[in-house]
């Protein structure tokens, strides 16, 4: 890669850390975080290097899906305060020289939003701001549902991606509307203009207050297939197939686009489809196209992940090198992509990806790969801390309707005996393990809340919190500080966010090593995925063994010199051990 060949972004140097506002800080003893809560920390932020803030949703809203179901886009839900607060927390960020991103929530509203009321009661203005239709004839198709009038079926056998059908019925309205998450989340019918109008409107409006980017959420199901077909044969009877990167959503991006997205603007679109096509990831990131900035892809999150969150699932290195590589190469000439473990979507990624044996070598070597990749990191609140998965015992601990529904519904159909049965696969998987309170202190409820907090405070917040973390020179907090340091470093900062990426050990089932080269400059970064010894097995023509190698970061002590390349041939690599050297190219 040479200097005139990279298009060089603000918000490719940067580092996004995600706030999940909930759990994040709580300063009213409502034990839920509220935006007060968020100021009260910009100094932590400031302190920890990040460039950029996505906050979770923080408009008006019911809860029913912690707050991606909206019901008034231009307020702020009282339990995170009010407009004065966000203004002040948008202020404290950018005097720091930090950005804000907001979580832009337009595949649905809240069935309590405006919009949905007066749609229910087919007001001319807002009837078809929604996806109504008749039922059918049940004795005629293969699915049915606990409502609707007798004899009447969904108009179609979509099924919602939190479990059950994706069709509600509406008394008032005497009809049908689609809903692919929680039946409070209906979904915006994008064909009708008036629909993409409002949203244009509402984003100039967040603009205009300051915000720089979004987050474009379930942005993947805006498209829906003419005539809304059923597929009994495919998964969630073809849901994902029709209302998944259906070829309409590209349309309505280049559209929202050309009215309101910037190149300056950070747009990062959430594709939770289980894979994307190549020729939808480049049409979602063309800049004459959608022209979004980066994608939040779900391929490497699902590698583990079976039908069900009650069904055990397992993972391999090489299936995540193989996912994670195929993206460097879809972004390699245009497009760019986040990097990231977790999120409030996901399990902690020490307990999934790392070791909780190992939790502080594993926290920080999976942050060694995220920040060395090519791409932007994102830190989910806690990651730098290396928060691990709570220990779960029943289900009325958990929050998420996504954990609860689908585990109700099986033991209510049998499939399931209890909750015991399927405690562990349950307990492994759910969103919640990433939406527990983040660790301040020791003390009380973690120094997160005066309060009784909304979900449960994982225990190790004795030995796992911040306070102790900044005490400790060598803790996951202080080598996080170092990693995201390293975009800014005026000797490796282009190799870091530019260098061209090689993966040298595509097999292996413990090793990963690759190489990031820019300008005849290069990074190898060496990294042990395992409990184990794992001995360096570098192929010989990938790197020219009499190069000088300068030890850049590692997350052990290193003990005897390695000066060239050809030394790290057959050195053993500790139980999760990261090393990245500087290495010349030529
Ligand atoms: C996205 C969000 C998730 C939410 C869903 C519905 O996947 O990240 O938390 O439940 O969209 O809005």
């Amino acid at each position: 890669m040479i200097e005139s060949e990279i298009e060089r972004r603000w918000w490719k140097e940067a580092v996004v850390y995600q706030i999940y506002p909930r759990s994040f800080n709580d300063t009213d003893g409502d034990g839920v975080g509220d935006l007060p809560g968020i100021v009260e920390k910009v100094d932590y932020l400031d302190d920890l290097g990040i460039d950029v803030v996505w906050l979770n949703p923080v408009y008006e809203s019911p809860n029913a899906d912690n707050g991606y179901d909206v019901s008034d886009y231009r307020a702020i839900m009282d339990e995170f305060g009010g407009m004065a607060d966000w203004e002040e927390l948008s202020k404290a960020l950018h005097e720091r020289d930090m950005r804000l991103i907001m979580d832009l929530v337009v595949n649905h509203t809240s069935d309590e939003h405006e919009w949905f009321v007066r749609s229910r009661e087919d007001d001319p203005e807002y009837g078809e701001f929604y996806w109504w239709r008749e039922g059918v004839d049940s004795g005629g198709v293969e699915w049915t549902s606990e409502e609707g009038p007798d004899g009447e079926a969904p108009p179609n056998g979509w099924q919602s991606i939190f479990g059950g059908p994706a069709w509600a019925y509406d008394e008032t309205r005497e009809a049908w509307y689609l809903h692919l998450f929680d039946r409070k989340q209906p979904d915006l019918h994008w064909r009708n203009p008036a629909v993409r109008e409002a949203i244009y409107e509402m984003m100039e409006w967040w603009l205009e207050k300051g915000v720089d980017g979004f987050r474009l959420d379930a942005i993947a199901h805006l498209g829906k297939a003419e005539g809304l077909p059923t597929d009994l044969d495919e998964p969630m009877n073809g849901t994902m197939k029709h209302a998944g990167n259906d070829p309409r959503v590209h349309e309505y991006l280049t559209e929202m686009n050309e009215r309101v997205l910037s190149r300056e603007l950070l747009t990062v679109g959430e594709v939770g489809t289980s894979t994307v096509p190549d020729e939808d990831a480049h049409a979602y990131l063309d800049p004459e196209r959608d022209g979004l900035s980066m994608l939040v892809h779900f391929e490497h999150v699902n590698i583990d992940r079976e039908d069900s969150i009650y069904e055990p699932g397992e993972w391999t290195l090489p299936e995540l090198k193989s996912v994670l590589d195929r993206w460097d190469g879809l972004t390699e000439e245009e497009g760019w992509v986040a990097q990231y473990l977790s999120n409030h979507d996901q399990p902690r990624q020490v307990s999934r990806f790392g070791s909780e044996t190992y939790r502080r070598e594993s926290a920080k070597l999976l942050g060694t790969l995220l920040h060395t990749l090519r791409g932007t990191p994102f830190v989910y609140q806690g990651e730098e801390l290396g928060m691990t998965n709570y220990p779960w015992t029943s289900l009325s601990e958990f929050e998420d309707v996504a954990t609860r529904n689908p585990v109700e519904r099986a033991i209510e159909r049998g499939d399931v005996e209890s909750f015991e049965e399927v405690r562990e696969a349950v307990a492994a998987e759910s969103r919640d393990n990433g939406r527990t309170p983040v660790q301040w202190t020791d003390g009380e409820n973690a120094g997160f809340t005066d309060g009784e907090p909304w979900i449960g405070i994982n225990p190790d917040k004795e030995t796992v919190n911040a306070a102790a973390a900044r005490e400790d020179p060598d803790s996951v907090w202080h080598y996080y500080r170092e990693l995201i340091s390293l975009r800014s470093d005026d000797e490796v900062g282009d190799l870091v966010v530019y260098g061209e990426y090689e993966q040298l050990t595509p097999e292996h089932e413990s090793l990963w090593i690759y190489t990031r080269t820019f300008e005849g400059e290069r990074l190898l970064v060496a990294l042990n995925f395992s409990d184990g010894r794992t001995t360096i097995d570098l192929p010989t023509d990938a790197v020219d063994a009499g190069v000088t190698a300068d030890l850049l970061l590692a997350n052990y002590a290193i003990e005897g010199a390695v000066t060239a390349v050809g030394d790290l041939a057959d050195l053993v690599l500790r139980p999760w051990e990261a090393r990245v050297y500087h290495v010349d190219a030529e």
